[in-house]
This record gives C-alpha cells, structure tokens and sequence, in this order.
C-alpha cells in the first residue's frame, strides 16, 4: 500500500476562560482561539488531526472548559489534547467525554495511531503545581508503548518543555525529570519529535539527539527576556500554530515542522509572468 504524507496541526495554550473575561485583563484568549480554529479550517490540504498540547483553561473551571469545548465545535479536524499546569484532570475527563486516555485516572497520557505514525501524548502536568513532571506510571507506560510496533515512526508530546528555553522564569517550570524522558527517548530510535508547548512562543532544540520544539500561541507570547531584565511578563506578537508534516520516505521517513501564522495576509502573488519569465 502506498504511504501518504501526515499532516498534525499543533496548537498549544489556549488559556480560555469564561465568556466575556480577558486572560491577564487584557488578552482576548476566545477570539484567538476562534481566529485559530478559522485558520485550521481553511488549510489545505485537510488537516489529519489537530493535537492541543495543554493549557487548555485558565483558571480551571468548569464553565471554562464549556466555553473551550463551545468554541472547539467549530473545528473541523478531530482532536485530542493533553493537560497542562493550567488544567485539571478531572474536569478535562468530564469535558472530553470521547477522549479514551490511557488509564480511568491519575495521568491523561493518550496513544494515537495515525496511519503510519504513532502519536504518544503525555500528561506533564503536576496537580497544584506549574513545573512539569512525568510520574513513574508515565514513564514506564510510554517505555512499554514505544516498545511495540518498532519501525513506525512515533511523535511525543508533551506541555512542559524537557529543556531550558533561557526565560529565567519559565525555565523554573520546566520539565524536572527530563533525564528520565531522554533515557528512554535514547532507547528508541522511532521517536522522530518531541513537541511541547507551555512557553507561548515558537523555540526548537535538540534533545536526547531528537528535535524538540516549542509551539507558539494563538494568543499572548511570554516576553522572551534572555537576561533577566523584566519580571514575568507578556506581549502581544503574531500568533501562530506548528504544522508537523510527515512524508513517508527510507527509515522513519522525514518529519518537517512548519510555523504557521495566523490571520489574513496578502498574496499569494505569482514569481512568474504568464510567458515563464521571473516578474521584474
Ligand atoms: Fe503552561
């Protein structure tokens, strides 16, 4: 059977409160939401599935969440999403009714199979805490996932970041035991990306020799202070979205990762006159 490319669109922190509130007094976190989930409808080609990796809610509440899955009714890609530090497990279960995670409770850790990808999603979140942790359970759960089905490439994702982004204040909420997500990454060479979230705004490195990225926000960008010269703070940039395309290809095939602004641009505007020539 012939391989087709897969293509994930990756939002991250949605922050939606209840209708008619602003995140921090100021930041319309629903209409960045809505103008999003627009952006993700009219992309071509159709979108296999959308990953939400965490920050789902604000405060959390459950009028939160019923106002998230209100405006989530307007995506036409099926989704699945993992917690974040601003989440509650027990009110995400309720909300997601469909959403199978991998136990009845504790960590809402998911597998997805997605034709020739394994998508493996990871609850980092630490009940009334902001740093990120994966528990015993996690990391023996994705060890035994990855252990099955070797050959088929496998995307991780997970909402704190298992590396310092260099914002003193974020990197206090990282991922602590990321030694122990490397190990295991370190064993098994079809996991091809790991794709986080929490920091509002787009960084890539290499960790455990795999790429590893951050998504940026559909909303407000943490303040991107390498030199410790503000106290915690955010602005308004351009929001955006990741697009993880895989392409079937020798070995695991090649994942390429796309930063996708969102709202209306010019263009697109033609290279070439009718005759071939380059537009002078
Ligand atoms: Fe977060």
């Amino acid at each position: 059977m012939t391989k087709s490319p897969v293509h994930i669109a990756q939002i991250s922190d949605l922050h939606i409160k209840t209708p008619g509130r602003l995140a921090y007094r100021r930041v319309d976190t629903a209409l960045a939401l809505s103008r999003c989930i627009a952006e993700l409808n009219r992309f071509e080609p159709k979108l296999d599935l959308v990953v939400i990796s965490g920050d789902l809610a604000d405060t959390p509440s459950s009028a939160e969440y019923e106002h998230l899955t209100d405006l989530l009714g307007e995506l036409r890609t099926p989704f699945v999403a993992i917690p974040g530090n601003h989440d509650s497990r027990e009110l995400m279960r309720i909300a997601l009714p469909g959403h199978p995670y991998a136990g009845p409770s504790g960590p809402l850790n998911r597998h997805v199979q997605l034709a020739e990808l394994d998508l493996i999603l990871l609850d980092s979140s630490v009940p009334g805490h902001p740093h990120g942790e994966l528990d015993p359970q996690s990391l023996d759960w994705l060890d035994a996932i990855l252990s099955t089905g070797a050959g088929r490439p496998a995307l991780l994702f997970l909402h704190h970041p298992p590396f310092a982004a260099g914002i003193w204040h974020m990197d206090r909420q990282n991922l602590r035991n990321a030694d122990d997500l490397a190990a295991i990454v370190a064993r098994h060479p079809r996991v091809q990306l790991i794709g986080c979230g929490h920091v509002h705004r787009a960084a890539l490195t290499r960790f455990a020799g795999i790429p590893c990225t951050i998504c940026p926000a559909p909303n407000h960008a943490v303040d991107l202070d390498l030199a410790m010269l503000r106290p915690p703070s955010f602005r308004i940039e351009p929001p955006a979205f990741h697009l993880h395309a895989w392409f079937p290809g020798p070995g695991f095939g090649t994942v390429v990762t796309h930063q996708i602004p969102i709202g209306d641009f010019e263009g697109p505007h033609p290279f070439f006159n009718e005759d071939g020539t380059l537009i002078d």
